[in-house]
């Protein structure tokens, strides 16, 4: 979590990292600061609270200068304040430090440094880092060679952003496991770095992404990378497609909202240069799947978390009825450390948005060491969830902004499907009528998505009656019972309301009893084979006096009769139908949280990349 900016060149820094830090908020948003170096002095401005409060202060107490790094807080170590707020400057006042990452052995090196005398300013484990950097520049080292003695001494997982006002010419930086990105920006006599693409987009697009145990030495002509042994590295320069545009909440009132009006254009993207619908066929070449593996698979694990595990559990119904190979769904932070049984005939697929959630990489590391081939379906450009996959699929959806996931959830359910279709047609599982039929499904998809947004009124008038709900029930079944999950998801990490979401087949073994009137129910009924069994669900509830919010088909009177309030989507293939029977939980989601006046884009206690276990 946390992100870091860093800027050398002839501009000013504190306009460029305050801008970069605008578009890092999503990681956090507990305190933020900046630190520029001035007529040759180290200039520090931080304060607890979001972003605005630092540019506040900035305007109050402006700083100059034409090198700087910043940081957007998310707290693990020490209270979100300005004492803890990061840049953190070193006892001489010459070397400061932005850090994204927990120093595991922080409180072992606090004492150490404590004893030698070192004060603490702040209560996080950042600090030490400056302090272990100041001190191996103690013995007449210069800063890189400071920063790579330094980092021999942290534990866990880190990127590091660090600037001497003694070597005014450079900054460097470091990465070290799964912390987070480090992403350095090519431009014109100046160089930016991040934690994330989208804060230098609006720069440049020529990037390179520091590997872990890698540091990077930044001028404002050129970088350096090498390994922390000092051994250089050519790092592969990347050209990102991404627009700066698509970073920019435009008319929208809050990035979610956008970023749900966005699946339209995503699911059209998802689709491009990989259907064939002529001959009803699925490419995805980056995936590197050749017939042989294809017939080599025994089993299939999706590992992932929160919004893209409920993804990967609509993608096990998919590819187990079209593929008809068995598929386990397993959260990435239970998979780690369960032994998983893989082996070589395993495929392990990783389901990610920022492609850096710590779990997930553990994930995908432990099934690699363990012999089995490794897969992603992953957003973010150049990401570590990328890299380490043998094969990839690449989500279309551009930069997400918005904290709650919505269009990188979506895109992968139409990775799944065409990942089933392309698994069935090299297993020989589909005849060659069923596969075109299940490649002319996918034409329907980007009109249908447009269609449930037009509703988004409908739904809007919903929320307004039930923002003060309490409590909700989510209940579905089969291909569409992840959707209740991903609902129940959506409401309370935005809006705070409890919910809960349950296979509707479970009720009667428990959940029913908390059925009455200020208990909603939302129940997802479109027409699937789960159909009838969802229809005595809902009847079972309104029998004990629940209000019932029903998801149905277009048309469907018999939904209609046994609904207090009624969401529509339009007919499509039952094994397609998550992707449209989510849009209105997540418009739904979205104006309850507005409604409640909540902060929509940032909730709280929450960040977009979870870099930390
Ligand atoms: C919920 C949400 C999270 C993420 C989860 C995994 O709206 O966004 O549950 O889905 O943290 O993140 P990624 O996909 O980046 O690995």
């Amino acid at each position: 979590m946390c992100g870091i900016v860093g800027y050398i060149g002839e501009k000013d820094a504190t306009p460029i990292i305050l801008s970069g830090l605008k578009r890092l908020e999503y990681r956090g948003y507990d305190s933020a600061g900046l630190a520029v170096l001035q007529d040759g002095k180290i200039e520090i401005r931080r304060d607890a609270g979001k972003l605005s409060q630092l540019s506040a202060l900035v305007n109050d107490q402006p700083v100059h200068g034409k090198v700087g790094i910043g940081h957007t807080r998310w707290a693990t170590h020490g209270i979100p304040s300005a004492r803890n707020a990061h840049p953190h400057l070193g006892t001489t006042g010459r070397v400061v430090v932005v850090h994204n990452g927990i120093v595991e052995n922080f409180l072992e090196l606090r004492e150490e440094l404590a004893v030698e005398g070192v004060p603490f300013n702040s209560d996080t484990d950042s600090e030490v880092i400056v302090h272990l950097i100041e001190r191996s520049m103690g013995g007449g080292n210069d800063l890189v060679e400071g920063v790579r003695l330094a980092l021999r001494n942290l534990k866990g997982a880190h990127g590091i952003v660090v600037m001497s006002a003694d070597e005014p010419d450079k900054i460097v930086a470091a990465r070290i496991g799964n912390a987070g990105g480090v992403v350095i920006g090519f431009g014109e006599g100046e160089m930016f770095i991040a934690s994330d693409i989208p804060a230098i987009l609006e720069y440049t697009r020529k990037m390179i992404f520091l590997e872990s145990f890698q540091m990077a030495v930044i001028t404002k002509d050129s970088v350096t990378v090498q390994t922390l042994d000092g051994k250089k590295v050519e790092s592969q320069v990347h050209s990102i497609s991404w627009d700066p545009v698509a970073a920019e909440k435009g008319e929208y009132r809050h990035f979610m909202q956008k970023e749900i009006h966005e699946q339209v254009r995503s699911l059209t993207d998802t689709l491009a240069g990989r259907v064939d619908f002529e001959e009803g066929r699925i490419r995805l070449p980056e995936l590197n799947l050749t017939p042989e593996l294809g017939q080599q698979i025994k089993k299939i694990i999706i590992t992932a978390c929160g919004t893209a595990a409920h993804a990967g559990m609509v993608g096990k119904t998919m590819i187990e009825r079209i593929a008809r190979i068995p598929v386990e769904v397993d959260i990435a932070s239970e998979f780690r450390y369960r032994e998983p049984l893989v082996d070589e005939n395993t495929v392990v697929l990783a389901i990610s948005q920022s492609g850096e959630t710590a779990d997930t990489l553990a994930a995908m590391e432990e099934a690699r060491q363990r012999g089995a081939v490794v897969w992603s379906i992953v957003n973010a450009i150049g990401s570590q969830a990328m890299r380490l996959a043998d094969g990839y699929i690449s989500m279309q959806t551009g930069p997400e902004i918005g904290v709650a996931s919505t269009k990188a959830f979506t895109a992968p359910l139409v990775d799944l499907y065409m990942l089933a279709v392309l698994l069935g047609d090299l297993r020989g599982t589909l005849s060659a009528d069923v596969r075109k039929k299940l490649v002319g499904d996918l034409r329907l998809i980007p009109d249908l998505v447009g269609r449930c947004l037009d509703r988004e009124d409908d739904v809007r008038q919903v929320a307004r009656v039930m923002k003060d709900v309490r409590n909700m029930l989510y209940l579905g079944r089969g291909i569409n019972m992840p959707i209740a999950y991903e609902g129940a998801l959506k409401l309370k990490e935005i809006s705070y309301i409890h919910a809960e979401a349950y296979p509707a087949g479970e009720m009667k073994h428990g959940p029913i009893a908390l059925v009455d009137r200020d208990m909603p129910v939302l129940a997802i009924v479109p027409r699937d084979p789960w159909y009838e069994k969802m229809i005595s669900q809902i009847e079972q509830a309104k029998a004990r006096g629940g209000c019932v919010l029903v998801l149905a088909t277009d048309g469907d009177d018999r939904a209609a009769e046994l609904a207090d309030h009624i969401f529509w989507v339009p007919e499509i293939s039952w094994m397609l139908s998550p992707v449209l029977t989510v849009i209105p939980l997540q418009i739904f989601a979205y104006h309850i949280a507005s409604y409640r006046g909540l902060d929509v884009d940032q909730p709280r206690n929450l960040a977009k990349s979870v870099t930390v276990e």
